[in-house]
């Protein structure tokens, strides 16, 4: 069986006498139709089809608007085919393999004990629909039928996302090599018009410069690949895409098609979109080196790739996924189930004393802390081994007895006296080659036999997937946070990965790229949260290398960049905010840059840090009466407005730009519209020019608002008055205090009466 024209043309035959029938609404949730092989999976504001074609290929019928009647189906049909093109090509395949006449980005390849490889999977006849929002289906290879894979899609009914992942079961008596196993593809309707344009949108970075958003058009014939090849998610990119309708004079589109992947590995996304405007967008784990064998009756289940739509432009694009994300974040973590428990303030001493923690410069800090506000006191690198700079100790999980020389309990316990929770860093991925641990133990990170063994930042990676090492890790942190009461852990990842390859194991060594992150760093995390429910962890790994998704469902913060210079900050957050729930994007209040010819002044400094999860990292140690007092005012604030900054919906009404250093706006509204906090910055004013009236969105149009601006100082309220949403939303606010301004800032804070 092939999947050729006369098949495809058959199926929209049969779909037009079939669905131009009158039918009845479609309501949310996951329906099969009464007689054809066809699922609609509605979200409140979207709808997901597919269906199995009369020789069995499961394809897309359509993906975008939500459609009120089976009979709409056949007004949105896919149609788009040419005579030189096969037709396999073009299909709008769920699950499009390597083989057959295949022409385009495919999503699986195996190669079979005879050495074919090609598959050619074909609905098996079973289909679950699970609690109505859960779609299990089965395919069937057509030619080696004890090969099954199962399409997993689960809905975010609210937040108009679809989750996807699947399952490939072995059933032959030999075993499979699988080298590419991505988690889906995703076929994005034709472009309006055959003139216009699609632009994707995605994450570009560097070491301190994270998530920098970039758009560029989708040129037709030209593949636009984003990805990480270091083995964890990385700083060059994010697992993040939206792909927008450019607007013409004709269409005004605002649709959009937006995506990210949940693995904290290597990743890859690719988007490609034909002459004649249809899209295709795969993703899921890196296929360069990677490989998977399946023995007789093994299965392998992908990483989940979620997407969504959304008809309200960027704007909805992040709405919608950072409020997923929180979701599931909250399903799975004990920690995150109640939205009134909020983040913390946290203290991290790090960019005050690098590696000179010892317990008495602690506790000071830990002293001048407590009455600041600080709500969680981290140690950060240097309290262990021989650690006093980068090239020693990393591996050693033991407390360094020269810096505290009654272990690190006195200092947690004080720390608890103070009223603050106690967090600890670790490295657990890493380790130094001068160290205890590699010295006992040389064989337990990734290496080739015979080749010099690469070191970065004098470190290299623990192979995790060997359970011994996993073990000896597990069994540190275990230990280190039972015995010290430790609430809080920050998990660091400095070195990406290299050599990466299994000794002493008779399977395919390319396996240790997923190894390490199930059975290593994803193990050791659900472990220890399993033991400790009520311990907080965040994902760090040298600034935001590693913040997919994937993680964000596992862990409760990240550390979203080294660089905390409150300018660039902003940007950083401006990308991370496309997919981070604002109470997970941590930044802290530094004194970056230390160039002593560019003043930034504190407000600005916490308002930026205000956008998400607030810390403080300067040496507080040197702050002034001054500056504590202030600061203590600024937390306070914080504390108030909290609710609305880690609940509520991150938006941005003046977009921050690498080119332009004057001035950002962002919006941070509660669900229900009760309250929100605007946040403006302003870098210079080479032109003197003020600014202008900006307008703000989402509030109650008939309710009336209290509005508070603070600028310099938390002690006092600049100004106060009532506005109604109506007017706020089609006139807007003026901040004059940022006229005529280098490096100020404003906080609003608007209240519903
Ligand atoms: C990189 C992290 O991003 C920093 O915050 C700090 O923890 C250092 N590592 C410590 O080595």
């Amino acid at each position: 069986m092939n999947l050729n024209g006369t098949t495809i043309n058959r199926l929209l035959f049969r779909a037009e006498k079939v669905y131009r029938k009158e039918e009845p609404s479609l309501k949310t949730g996951i329906h099969k139709h009464p007689t054809f092989d066809t699922w609609f999976l509605v979200t409140q504001r979207s709808t997901y089809v597919i269906g199995a074609t009369a020789d069995g290929y499961l394809v897309n019928l359509h993906w975008g608007n939500r459609l009120e009647r089976l009979d709409d189906l056949n007004a949105t049909m896919q149609d788009v085919f040419f005579s030189q093109n096969p037709p396999p090509t073009y299909a709008t395949e769920e699950l499009p393999v390597f083989g057959g006449l295949r022409f385009r980005d495919n999503v699986l390849k195996a190669e079979l004990p005879d050495g074919t490889r090609e598959l050619n999977l074909l609905f098996a006849g079973n289909a679950n629909i699970t609690e109505g929002y859960i779609l299990d289906v089965d395919l069937r290879d057509g030619y080696r039928t004890e090969l099954l894979v199962t399409l997993h899609y689960e809905l975010d009914i609210e937040n108009d996302i679809i989750r996807r992942s699947y399952t490939i079961r072995n059933g032959l008596d030999k075993r499979i090599n699988l080298s590419k196993a991505f988690s889906a593809a995703w076929h994005l309707p034709t472009a309006l018009g055959s003139d216009e344009k699609r632009e994707i949108l995605t994450l570009a970075g560097e070491w301190a410069a994270e998530a920098m958003v970039e758009s560029t058009e989708l040129r037709p014939g030209v593949t636009h690949v984003v990805q990480s090849q270091r083995g964890f998610p990385s700083h060059v990119s994010y697992p993040y895409f939206a792909i927008r309708q450019v607007p013409s004079d004709v269409n005004p589109s605002t649709e959009v098609y937006f995506g990210a992947i949940g693995w904290s590995g290597s990743w890859e996304i690719t988007a490609h979109t034909s002459l004649f405007g249809t899209t295709r967008v795969v993703g899921g784990m890196h296929h360069q080196d990677f490989g998977w064998t399946l023995e007789p009756n093994e299965s392998f289940t992908t990483p989940i790739f979620v997407a969504g739509f959304t008809s309200e432009g960027m704007p909805g694009a992040r709405k919608l996924l950072p409020r997923h994300v929180r979701k599931y974040q909250q399903k799975n973590l004990e920690t995150q189930k109640d939205s009134n428990v909020f983040h913390p303030v946290l203290y991290n001493s790090w960019e005050a004393v690098t590696f000179n923690v010892t317990a008495e410069k602690q506790l000071e800090l830990a002293e001048i802390a407590a009455p600041l506000g600080i709500e969680l006191f981290v140690i950060d690198d240097g309290w262990f081994g021989d650690r006093n700079n980068d090239s020693a100790g990393l591996g050693d999980w033991y407390v360094n007895e020269e810096k505290f020389p009654n272990g690190l309990k006195p200092v947690a316990d004080r720390v608890h006296e103070l009223g603050m929770k106690f967090g600890l860093w670790f490295e657990s991925e890493g380790v130094n080659p001068n160290s205890d641990l590699y010295r006992e133990h040389p064989d337990w990170v990734f290496y080739y036999e015979g080749i010099p063994r690469y070191e970065a930042r004098s470190q290299l990676v623990l192979n995790l997937a060997l359970p011994e090492v996993r073990e000896y890790v597990y069994d540190r942190m275990a230990t280190l946070i039972a015995e010290n009461d430790i609430d809080y852990i920050k998990w660091d990842m400095n070195r990406p990965w290299g050599e990466v390859t299994m000794h002493d194991y008779d399977r395919n060594p390319r396996e240790a790229w997923v190894l390490s992150i199930r059975e290593g760093f994803y193990y050791i995390v659900d472990k220890l949260k399993a033991e400790f429910p009520k311990l907080w962890i965040e994902s760090c790994a040298s600034g935001g290398g590693r913040m997919d998704i994937g993680v964000v469902e596992k862990t409760d913060q990240v550390w979203t960049s080294d660089n905390t210079r409150p300018d660039a900050r902003i940007m950083i957050q401006y990308g991370a905010s496309l997919f981070l729930p604002p109470r997970v994007m941590y930044g802290w209040v530094t004194n970056s840059p230390w160039d002593e010819g560019i003043h930034i002044p504190l407000s600005f400094r916490f308002h930026v840090s205000f956008q998400g999860g607030l810390g403080i990292g300067s040496n507080i140690h040197e702050y002034t009466e001054d500056e504590l007092e202030e600061s203590a005012g600024w937390i306070e604030l914080y504390k108030k407005i909290r609710p609305v900054i880690q609940n509520g919906d991150l938006d941005w009404l003046v977009q921050p730009s690498r080119m332009s250093e004057l001035v950002a706006v962002s919006q941070t509204t509660s669900h229900d519209q009760s309250e929100a906090v605007v946040l403006g910055y302003r870098f210079n004013s080479p032109f003197s020019t003020p600014l202008n009236w900006i307008r703000l969105r989402n509030l109650d149009k008939s309710a009336r608002y209290s509005v508070k601006v603070w600028t310099s100082s938390p002690h006092d309220v600049d100004e106060e008055y009532e506005m109604s949403g109506a007017l706020l939303m089609h006139k807007g606010i003026l901040l004059t205090s940022l006229n005529n301004a280098q490096f100020k800032s404003a906080v609003v804070w608007l209240k519903r009466n």
